[in-house]
C-alpha cells in the first residue's frame, strides 16, 4: 500500500512497512513545517493541525518504538536557527512542552505526577497556572545584574543573538531592580505583539506595499529578526517573564515566588496568572481563560500548568524535551459551520487581487465573521497543496457548507469544505480573468522571482485601473501622507464616481472647479462642511518632502523608507532628477541611491518602474504644479554632534521630545531609545529614570536640557 493510504490508518492498525513510512513522511513533513515557522516566521498550516501531526508521529512511535528515526520530530525542538544573527548556546536548554487536550489528560499529568513523587493521597500539589502566550520564547542573560544577551530559542540548544534589537522593548529591563540580584541570572518569556498593535501594523505594511503578517506572532517574529534595531523599535512588542535559565543562585523556591522575584526585577509577568491546588481548579482556571481569550489584547493557545515547588520540579526533570513537571492545556481550536454566498474580488492599490469569500454571518470564538479570505485562485480551487490551511483537494463553492477556524486567534480562514452538503447544482468557482472595474481589463497570474506562475492575480490595468486609482487616492489623503480632513475613503470614493477627482492634483483644483460642482448642494454637504473642505485641502498645499515620497504610492516606499529618501535627497528637484534618472536605467544615480543608508535594491527597482512609466510622470508633473514641496534639510556633517548618538529621557521643558529628535538628526546626530556603550549623549529632563541610571553605569555623559541646547547652539 502506498504511504499516501497510509496516512489514514489508525496508528495501531499499521503494519511495521506502512509504521515506517509514515514516520518517514511526519518527519520530512514537520520538519518543513517547522522550517517555516521557525526560519521564514511564516508557516502554511493551523497549530492545531500541526500539532495533529506531532500526535500522529508520537502515537506512531509509541507503538512501533524500534522505528524511532534519528531524525524524529520527537527528538527535535523547532527548526536550527536562520542564520543571519550572532549563534549563542544557551547555559541550560530551551524545552517544549507536552501538550494537553482533553481533561483526561490533565487528570493523567497528575497522576503521572503522584506516582513519580511516591506522594500519599492526602499530600497537595500546587500548580502556577498561566496563560500560554502565542509569541516567541526569549532568553535574557543578566551578569551582575546588566542585560547581556538576549536569545531566541532556535533548536533548544543554539538560538539566535537578537541583543540589539531586544534592547528596544520597553519591557526588557537593561538592568535588574533590587539588591541581592544574583551575579547570573537568565530570565525568560514570551516576546509577544498586541492583537491591535498587529492589525496596526498591517495597515502601514499594506499601505506601503510591505510584507503581510498572518498573525501576532508571525509579526512579533518578523520583526525581530530585523537587521536594524530601529525597525524593531518601531513595532511595538511586549514582553512577559514566566521561566528562567542560568541562575548563579534562586531568588525563590517556587514558580510563583520566581514570578514575584521577576516582577520586583522589574519584569511583567501575566497578571492572570494563578496558583491552584486542585484538578477542578486547573479545570476552571483553563474555563475562565478560554472565556477570556477573545476580549485579551495578545494572543493565547492555552494554558501552562506548572508544579510550583521547585525541589518537586527538579526531581521530577524531562523525559526527552519536554518537564515532566509541567503541561500546555491547549485550547481547541475555535471552529464553525456557515455557507459561502458569494465570492467577492478586491484589488489593492497595487493591483494585486485578493478573492473573499461572502459567508451567512456566524460566531466564531466570540467574534461574528461574515468574510474570510480566500487567498488566491488556487486555494478556491483546492490546489494549493500543503501550503495552505484548507484541507487539500477541496475546492470551495458558492453554497457550499464550510467550516470556518480562527487561526492564530484572529484571522478566520476556510478548513473544510462539507462535501455532503454541497448543493447539487453547485458549480467549481471561475476565477474572473478581467477586472471586476467597468475597464474589464485583464487579468494575469503574477511570475515568481524564479520566472514560474506565482499563486497571485494581477491587474494589468495598472493606472488606468480605477480600482488602483482610488486606493492611490485613499492613501494619498490619508493620515501620514497629505492628511487631508475631510477626504476619507468614503469621500474618496463618492469624489471618484462622480468624476470630480481622478487623480491627486484634482484635488488641489476642486474649490475651482467647484463653482460648476456645487459641492453644497450634495447630500451631507453644505456652506459650512465645503467652506472646511476647502480650508483643509489649502492648508495642505505645503507638504515635507518624506510626506511627498509616501504620498506618491510608490510600491515598497513606506513612510520610513520616504522619510530616508528625504533625508537622503534634500529637495524635490533632487529626489524627482534622481528618480527620473533611476527610471531611465542610469547607473551612476543607481549606486548613489544604493549608498543612502536603508535603501537597497527592491526600492530602487520601485522607484525605477514608477518613474520608468509616463503615466506616473503625468501625475507627478500635474500635482508639483499644485504644491510646494519644502525641503528636508540633509544631516550635517560639521556640527558639535555629527555622528554622534543622543538618547533623550525625562521630561523636557522647552521643546517636545520629537522636536528635540528631529532637530538632533538635523544636525546629524542619531536619537535613539535605549542607552548603551555606544550612547555619546544622554539628555535627562525630570523624571529621568533607568535610563538615567543606565548612563551613570556605563559612564555615559548625561546633559541637563539647557547644557544640550547650549551643545546644538540654540
Ligand atoms: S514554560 C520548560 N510558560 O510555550 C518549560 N512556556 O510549548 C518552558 N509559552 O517555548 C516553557 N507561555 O514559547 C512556559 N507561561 C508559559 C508560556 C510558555 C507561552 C511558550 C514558550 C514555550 C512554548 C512551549
Amino acid at each position: 500500500m502506498a504511504s499516501h493510504d497510509a496516512s489514514k490508518i489508525k496508528p495501531t492498525d499499521l503494519s511495521e512497512a506502512q509504521a515506517k513510512a509514515e514516520l518517514k513522511r511526519l518527519a520530512g513533513e514537520i520538519a518543513a513545517h517547522d522550517k517555516r515557522y521557525y526560519q521564514q516566521d511564516a508557516p502554511t498550516v493551523t497549530d492545531a493541525a500541526y500539532d495533529a501531526l506531532r500526535q500522529r508521529n508520537a502515537a506512531i512511535e509509541a507503538h512501533f518504538p524500534a522505528l524511532i528515526r534519528a531524525d524524529s520530530p520527537s527528538r527535535r525542538v523547532g527548526a536550527t536557527p536562520a542564520g543571519k544573527f550572532k549563534k549563542v548556546r544557551h547555559a541550560v536548554p530551551m524545552l517544549s512542552l507536552d501538550n494537553a487536550f482533553a481533561e483526561q489528560d490533565v487528570v493523567d499529568f497528575i497522576a503521572r505526577i503522584r506516582r513519580f513523587l511516591k506522594l500519599d493521597e492526602k499530600e497537595k500539589i500546587s500548580f502556577s497556572a498561566e496563560p500560554k502566550i502565542d509569541g516567541l520564547s526569549m532568553s535574557l542573560r543578566y551578569e551582575g545584574g546588566e542585560l547581556v544577551t538576549a536569545a531566541t530559542r532556535g533548536d533548544g540548544a543554539e538560538g539566535e543573538d537578537v541583543t540589539a534589537n531586544i534592547r528596544t522593548i520597553k519591557d526588557v529591563p537593561h538592568k535588574l531592580k533590587g539588591r541581592n540580584v544574583p551575579p547570573v541570572c537568565e530570565v525568560r518569556g514570551e516576546v509577544y505583539m498586541t492583537k491591535s498593535a498587529f492589525l496596526a501594523l498591517n495597515e502601514r505594511q499594506k499601505a506601503s506595499g510591505g510584507q503581510i503578517f498572518a498573525n501576532p506572532r508571525n509579526s512579533a517574529a518578523g520583526s525581530l529578526r530585523q537587521k536594524d534595531p530601529t525597525i524593531t523599535a518601531s513595532r511595538p512588542l511586549g514582553f512577559f517573564a514566566y521561566s528562567w535559565g542560568e541562575m548563579s543562585e534562586m531568588p525563590a523556591d517556587t514558580q510563583s515566588g520566581m514570578i514575584k522575584w521577576f516582577e520586583s526585577s522589574g519584569f511583567k509577568t501575566n497578571p492572570l496568572t494563578k496558583l491552584c491546588r486542585s484538578t477542578e481548579e486547573l479545570i476552571a482556571f483553563h474555563r475562565k481563560i478560554e472565556e477570556a481569550r477573545a476580549e485579551l489584547d495578545y494572543d493565547i493557545d492555552g494554558v501552562v500548568y506548572k508544579v510550583d515547588r521547585i525541589d518537586w520540579q527538579e526531581r521530577l526533570g524531562f523525559v526527552s524535551r519536554t518537564p515532566r513537571w509541567a503541561i500546555a492545556h491547549k485550547f481547541p481550536a475555535e471552529r464553525a459551520t456557515t455557507v459561502v454566498r458569494g465570492v467577492l474580488i478586491t484589488v489593492g492599490r497595487t493591483g494585486a487581487l485578493t478573492p473573499t469569500a461572502q459567508l451567512d454571518p456566524v460566531g466564531v470564538g466570540g467574534v461574528i465573521v461574515q468574510n474570510v479570505t480566500l487567498h488566491n485562485e488556487d486555494y478556491i480551487k483546492g490546489i494549493g497543496g500543503d501550503s495552505e490551511p484548507l484541507r487539500e483537494g477541496r475546492d470551495i463553492r458558492i453554497g457550499d457548507t464550510v467550516i470556518i477556524q480562527r487561526a492564530g486567534d484572529v484571522i478566520p480562514q476556510v478548513v473544510d469544505v462539507v462535501i455532503d452538503k454541497r448543493p447539487r447544482d453547485a458549480k467549481p468557482y471561475h476565477f474572473p480573468t478581467k477586472c471586476p472595474c467597468y475597464l474589464h481589463t485583464d487579468i494575469v497570474r503574477e511570475e515568481t522571482a524564479t520566472g514560474e506562475e506565482g499563486a497571485r492575480a494581477r491587474c494589468t490595468g495598472e493606472f488606468a485601473c480605477p480600482f488602483q486609482k482610488i486606493e492611490h487616492l485613499k492613501l494619498f489623503c490619508s493620515r501620514r501622507a497629505f492628511d487631508i480632513e475631510g477626504l476619507g475613503e468614503k469621500q474618496i470614493e463618492l469624489f471618484f464616481e462622480k468624476g470630480w477627482i481622478k487623480e491627486p492634483a484634482d484635488i488641489f483644483t476642486l474649490p475651482e472647479r467647484n463653482k460648476k460642482i456645487k459641492l453644497e448642494q450634495e447630500e451631507g454637504y453644505g456652506e459650512t462642511s465645503v467652506r472646511n473642505l476647502f480650508e483643509a485641502i489649502e492648508q495642505r498645499r505645503k507638504i515635507s518632502l518624506d510626506r511627498f515620497i509616501y504620498a506618491l504610492g510608490i510600491r515598497h516606499v513606506g513612510e520610513t523608507t520616504a522619510l530616508a529618501l528625504a533625508r537622503g535627497y534634500g529637495s524635490w528637484k533632487a529626489f524627482h532628477d534622481a528618480g527620473l534618472k533611476v527610471g531611465k536605467g542610469d547607473e551612476e544615480t543607481i549606486a548613489e541611491m544604493d549608498a543612502i543608508d536603508q535603501i537597497g535594491d527592491t526600492v530602487i527597482q520601485a522607484i525605477a518602474a514608477y518613474f520608468g512609466e509616463s503615466h506616473n510622470r503625468g501625475i507627478v508633473e500635474r500635482l508639483t504644479k499644485e504644491v510646494k514641496i519644502l525641503d528636508t534639510e540633509k544631516p550635517k556633517k560639521d556640527t558639535a554632534i555629527a555622528g554622534k548618538t543622543v538618547v533623550f529621557t525625562g521630561a523636557l521643558e522647552k521643546m517636545t521630545r520629537d522636536e528635540a529628535k528631529a532637530q538632533a538628526e538635523r544636525m546629524g546626530a542619531k536619537a535613539a531609545g535605549s542607552v548603551s556603550k555606544k550612547t555619546d549623549y544622554v539628555v535627562a529632563g525630570p523624571g529621568a529614570g533607568s535610563k538615567l541610571a543606565d548612563a551613570k553605569k556605563l559612564g555615559v555623559k548625561v546633559l541637563t536640557e539647557d547644557e544640550w541646547l547650549k551643545l546644538v547652539g540654540g
